[in-house]
């Protein structure tokens, strides 16, 4: 399967993406606007690169375990599942609905959790090999002295629901005219090694993409 293939299948499946023309954020493609949250066809987090086709065929040859947080109506997820041969049970669901946003259709057949990713997270049942948050932290919606923060804690948090050797995917910013700083993200892997979690993180600024790897399971 390639990403034309993704794009196919996915207005087949998801007619409400018909008129999408690809290149999601950074580009003019078109997004089902639930109220105050836009939400991405599949094809969209291909082409940011926060899931690839390695990913997906690593996920299922190893059987390994995916938690997606802020994951809306779960485009992806589905995708994943019903096109890509992933199963159902190899993921897990996150979102929280705020009073005044219109709340996702999260999927009920699949596990989820509904919490505040900004706020303690609930004990979960599972550790994960891979956790993304597929465009939903917004970094630039946040005052510019508290990124840093936002961002750490979501990574402190996932960092402790992950296996050793396990990675997280998120797409941070939202737009390229909201970018963060660069150094917001090096000084969110600085503070995470000073808070002794051995991990390594790179980001990627022309498709606004973060991958923060944990090394093993042990902290200096
Ligand atoms: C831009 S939408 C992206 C939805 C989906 N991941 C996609 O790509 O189509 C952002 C998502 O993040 C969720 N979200 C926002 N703030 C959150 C929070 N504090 N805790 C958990 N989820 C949150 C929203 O409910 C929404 O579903």
């Amino acid at each position: 399967m390639n990403i034309q293939d993704i794009k196919m299948l996915e207005k087949q499946d998801f007619p409400e993406f018909r008129d999408y023309e690809g290149k999601g954020r950074f580009g003019r493609g078109k997004y089902i606007n639930r109220g105050n949250w836009v939400d991405y066809p599949p094809s969209h987090h291909f082409e940011t690169g926060l899931i690839t086709l390695d990913i997906v065929s690593d996920l299922i040859e190893s059987n390994k375990k995916l938690l997606s947080v802020g994951c809306g109506n779960a485009y992806l997820e589905r995708f994943l599942v019903n096109r890509m041969g992933v199963k159902k049970e190899q993921i897990s669901l996150a979102d929280y609905i705020e009073p005044e946003h219109r709340p996702p259709k999260v999927p009920e057949d699949f596990k989820s959790y509904f919490f505040d990713m900004y706020q303690e997270w609930p004990a979960l049942d599972d550790s994960f090999d891979d956790v993304m948050f597929p465009d939903s932290i917004l970094l630039h919606s946040h005052p510019k002295e508290e990124m840093e923060y936002c961002l750490y804690w979501l990574m402190e948090n996932a960092l402790s629901n992950l296996q050793p050797n396990g990675q997280i995917r998120a797409s941070p910013s939202c737009s390229s005219e909201h970018s963060c700083p660069t150094s917001v993200y090096k000084n969110v892997r600085d503070m995470l090694i000073g808070a002794g979690h051995n991990c390594q993180s790179e980001y990627f600024p022309d498709t606004d993409l973060l991958v923060v790897r944990k090394s093993n399971g042990v902290r200096k």
